[in-house]
């Protein structure tokens, strides 16, 4: 029995391999598409239509987004402008980047829109991305720029519903919406480290003490929620410049900008964001999550000539080319910290992480030194006396702004695939 079952399976392998050979060379004679000089392709199939609908289902097949590189690409005028004011977002922005409402004179900058070299990114579609994010669950996971993000998108969202505020924590740092009709929650994290944080700052940034920091354990304000999440957008990077005291396995192992007098060992700040991250996407990896989790590289500021605290400022009004700008030694040093420990884990873990993505904005938003609020984070901030010292933001970005179009980035990826 056995042997006559091997024989007979022997056989019908024998005749599948044969036909599908067949095939294959078949196929192969036939199906090469052939393009004529004057650039008309002259396939005998016909090229994927792409359908428009309510249905999650047919989503469209854009051929041409399989080799284009959404982060590569420049800023191109866009007389539509941005598909929200300042009027009809107010309320959900945080007042520092409502940069018109504060009385910003130029809106030239809003008048841009990202233009991927290899193909055209559809303008963010918010009934679109409502319709695919039914019964979906969101978190924005971060610093404060986390937050401007995930502002602009509340803002770009609220044209077709309005979202609802169902949680805050106790300081008003993590904030959860609800879309009521579509039933899609959209939650913003307060996690600017990841990992395990003691911050003794006041809401102006004033620090009292150095930030303890647990390198390899995660924070649990985002680890807790991180389960249950459909999709995460997850970032870090600017508050590891701060004067910090690292701890590992439970023992303090040295610190960064420490005082003179400490006989604590010197670790750079690359050091601790690097042991952090390798614990976030080793955490992320093995999560085994169904969610499609996002991390996001740091985005570089554009303060010149001085830095926050020391009277940095940003005055231009339109983008600029890839020539005239250069990354930061330390924006470049962050970043390169989080591609190489992205890079490792998709090494380590090959097809596991099939759901992790990285998010890479930081070439994008280099060339926008035009966004951020300048001065224009206060109220009207030159109508007592034009020329009044205020202290300038040159690292979060106005809303309506360029960040916005992370969004159009971000739903094309998502749609498709
Ligand atoms: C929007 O900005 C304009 C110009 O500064 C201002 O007049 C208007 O009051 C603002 N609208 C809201 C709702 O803040
Ligand atoms: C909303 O979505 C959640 C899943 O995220 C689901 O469990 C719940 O039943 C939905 N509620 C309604 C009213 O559709
Ligand atoms: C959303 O959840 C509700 C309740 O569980 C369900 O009836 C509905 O079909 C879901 N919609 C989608 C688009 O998944
Ligand atoms: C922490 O512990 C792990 C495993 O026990 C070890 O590999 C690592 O070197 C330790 N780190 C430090 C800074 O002592
Ligand atoms: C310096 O190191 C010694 C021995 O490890 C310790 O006893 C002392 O308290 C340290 N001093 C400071 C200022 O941390
Ligand atoms: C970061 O950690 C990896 C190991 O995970 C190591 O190979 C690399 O040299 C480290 N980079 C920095 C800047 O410390």
């Amino acid at each position: 029995m056995v042997h006559q079952n091997v024989f007979l399976i022997k056989i019908i392998s024998g005749i599948l391999i044969t036909c599908l050979a067949f095939f294959v060379f078949r196929f192969g004679q036939f199906s090469p598409v052939q393009v004529s000089v004057n650039g008309n392709s002259d396939s005998q199939f016909p090229p994927p239509s792409v359908i428009l609908s309510d249905n999650e289902d047919l989503l469209p097949v854009d051929i041409d987004v399989e080799k284009c590189d959404l982060f590569t690409g420049k800023w191109i005028k866009d007389p539509l402008g941005p598909i929200y004011t300042n009027g009809s977002c107010g309320i959900a922005v945080d007042g520092h980047q409502n940069c018109i409402t504060n009385g910003r004179p130029d809106s030239g900058f809003l008048y841009w829109k990202w233009k991927p070299n290899d193909c055209s990114l559809p303008r963010f579609d918010p009934q679109r991305f409502l319709q695919l994010m039914r019964n979906k669950s969101w978190a924005l996971i971060g610093d404060s720029i986390s937050r401007n993000h995930v502002e602009s998108l509340l803002c770009m969202l609220s044209t077709v519903e309005k979202p609802v505020e169902v949680y805050h924590d106790e300081d008003y740092r993590s904030k959860r919406w609800l879309f009521p009709s579509h039933n899609l929650t959209v939650s913003n994290i307060w996690s600017p480290f990841l990992v395990e944080a003691a911050i003794f700052e006041d809401s102006n940034g004033v620090s009292s003490a150095a930030v303890q920091l647990h390198l390899d354990k995660l924070d649990k304000t985002w680890t807790d929620l991180f389960p249950t999440l459909d999709y995460a957008i997850i970032s870090s990077g600017e508050w590891y410049l701060k004067t910090a005291v690292y701890h590992e396995n439970a023992t303090l192992i040295g610190c960064h900008g420490c005082p003179e007098e400490s006989n604590m060992t010197y670790l750079g700040f690359d050091y601790a964001y690097n042991t952090s991250l390798r614990h976030v996407m080793d955490f992320i990896a093995r999560s085994n999550t169904k969610g499609m989790i996002f991390f996001r590289t740091s985005i570089p500021d554009h303060f010149e000539n001085g830095e926050w605290h020391n009277g940095g400022t940003c005055k231009r009004t339109e983008p600029v080319s890839e020539e005239e700008v250069e990354m930061k030694v330390v924006n470049k040093i962050l970043r390169d910290v989080e591609i190489s420990q992205f890079e490792r884990v998709v090494m380590e873990m090959g097809e596991e992480t099939g759901n992790l993505k990285l998010l890479d904005f930081a070439g994008m938003l280099l060339t926008r030194p035009d966004g951020h609020p300048g001065p224009y984070r206060e109220f009207r901030p030159f109508d007592k006396d034009k020329n009044a010292m205020v202290q300038n933001d040159c690292l979060h970005w106005c809303l309506p702004g360029p960040i916005d179009y992370l969004n159009d980035v971000i739903l094309e990826i998502i749609a498709n695939g």
